[in-house]
């Protein structure tokens, strides 16, 4: 059986293929065909907020469940869906409501505003007006728990997953029979008013977040440190991002925060230049001695081994589920001069596979249906029967489906259905009962 991949070419005029330069094009590709749509449309949009449609809620979807297998499924990490509402001393000894601020700056002139860590000038980027002097804006959300507005009622939505990890270190040590060093990890939505949000998904108000906190021994939180890091740059690699559009950026000592005593950030290459996709943390046990303090509850471990009762040091890798879209939605974006494809892996892709007859005649149509039955259980599918079959080929490239199965005369006749791949549009011939099989080996190869 022939192997698509063996022989790739790269696009169809024959000319390299290029890279997204453009967050416009992509912006544009993403609302049109169902990824991503700005929120509230009908009402004039809400600034910084997304809505993810169907083929970005199964993106979204397939991205969680990729870091979950890797960061959960695990003998040393357990999972956790703490609540987004706790109780407000958590953000006190956090040092969030103390220190989670930035420095904000309006220009006198045009009334712009603009995090004054971002600025490369004394001037406004705009009119280069005169700028007021920095003051700290606090980025939690407020609202209020029960009937009343005052002050007692005060709750924040979390900034961070992170300390609904903090505050359950006993729970989920104690009920899960974990020895240090062990994990706990967990997605949910996080939510900061950012003073310059933008970019598309790069930097929103509301979020979701991919977290882990390492509970390690004191003296070995600098060996877990570097291991985390590396796990975590290949994790990016593993699932397509290219290894040149990454790197490692380490905060200097003026950049690290409150609670850290080392950080690297994993930067990608957007093309709005190289900005932060995940951060390594040492939080040393800042975290669980505020906690222990703020809530006079002990929170330390005790080494049966040693017998030693300690704070564990934590280590801490935090990634953007969304910017992790983001991400992966430039790096597989090409065009080639006529053809736009999106060079999506097949674990991300939202459909993995898309049926088509060759023309719209009944008995092509009803073959179609049976492979359909046959395999959408086993593989994320999608069907279209309408128009040239070369620009049904066209839409499913540009939304990232890796194969396309194809129903003509000829499969009536020997049961052999045509594959094409997106990335080389190459052709083969399989015999459809062997459809998943096939198509399962070149997933398992890509
Ligand atoms: N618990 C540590 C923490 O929250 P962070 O560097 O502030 O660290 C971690 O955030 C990750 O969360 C970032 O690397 C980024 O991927 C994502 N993130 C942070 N703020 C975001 C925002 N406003 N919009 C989208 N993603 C954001």
């Amino acid at each position: 059986m022939d192997n698509p991949q063996q022989d790739f070419v790269a696009g169809s005029s024959g000319k390299a293929p290029e890279d997204l330069r453009d967050m416009v094009d992509l912006v544009s590709l993403c609302k049109r065909r169902g990824f991503v749509f700005p929120s509230s449309e009908i009402y004039g949009g809400i600034n910084a907020c997304w809505d993810y449609g169907p083929l970005g809620v199964t993106l979204k979807h397939q991205m969680k469940s990729l870091w979950w297998e890797v960061m959960v499924r695990r003998p040393d990490i357990e999972g956790l869906d703490s609540a987004i509402l706790m109780h407000p001393q958590i953000w006190k000894a956090s040092g969030h409501v103390d220190g989670f601020s930035d420095p904000l700056v309006d220009c006198k002139d045009c009334k712009s505003r603009f995090r004054a860590d971002h600025l490369q000038t004394l001037n406004c980027p705009q009119c280069e007006g005169e700028l007021t002097e920095p003051r700290q804006f606090q980025l939690m959300f407020k609202t209020h728990m029960g009937p009343l507005e005052d002050q007692g009622s005060l709750v924040y939505l979390r900034p961070e997953t992170a300390q609904g990890i903090f505050v359950n270190f006993v729970n989920v040590c104690q009920s899960a029979r974990q020895k240090v060093p062990f994990g706990i990890a967990q997605i949910g939505k996080a939510f900061r008013n950012e003073i310059t949000p933008g970019n598309f998904i790069f930097r929103t108000r509301e979020f979701e977040q991919m977290e882990m906190q390492y509970f390690v021994e004191p003296g070995t939180d600098e060996y877990w440190f570097d291991v985390w890091k590396e796990r975590r740059f290949q994790w990016h690699v593993d699932h397509g991002l290219r290894p040149h559009k990454l790197r490692f950026q380490e905060h200097g000592p003026h950049e690290l925060a409150h609670y850290a005593k080392a950080a690297f950030d994993i930067q990608y290459e957007f093309p709005f230049g190289w900005q932060e996709l995940e951060g390594i943390h040492n939080r040393t046990d800042f975290d669980l001695k505020r906690h222990a303090e703020f809530s006079s509850k002990k929170l330390d471990y005790f080494d049966a081994l040693s017998g030693k009762h300690y704070l564990p040091y934590v280590i801490e890798t935090s990634v953007g589920c969304d910017r992790s879209i983001l991400a992966v939605l430039v790096d597989a974006y090409r065009f080639d001069g006529e053809r736009t494809w999106l060079q999506l892996h097949p674990r991300l892709a939202p459909y993995e596979v898309a049926v088509f007859s060759l023309m719209k005649k009944p008995e092509l149509q009803q073959y179609a249906d049976r492979i359909v039955q046959d395999i959408y259980q086993k593989l994320r599918i999608t069907t279209d029967h309408t128009g040239s079959i070369g620009k049904r080929y066209r839409r499913q490239d540009e939304i990232g489906t890796p194969l396309g199965v194809t129903i003509d005369y000829e499969t009536l006749v020997d049961h052999t259905v045509t594959i094409r791949h997106r990335d080389t549009m190459l052709q083969t011939r399989v015999p459809s009962e062997q459809l998943v099989a096939f198509v399962t080996e070149q997933f398992r190869n890509w």
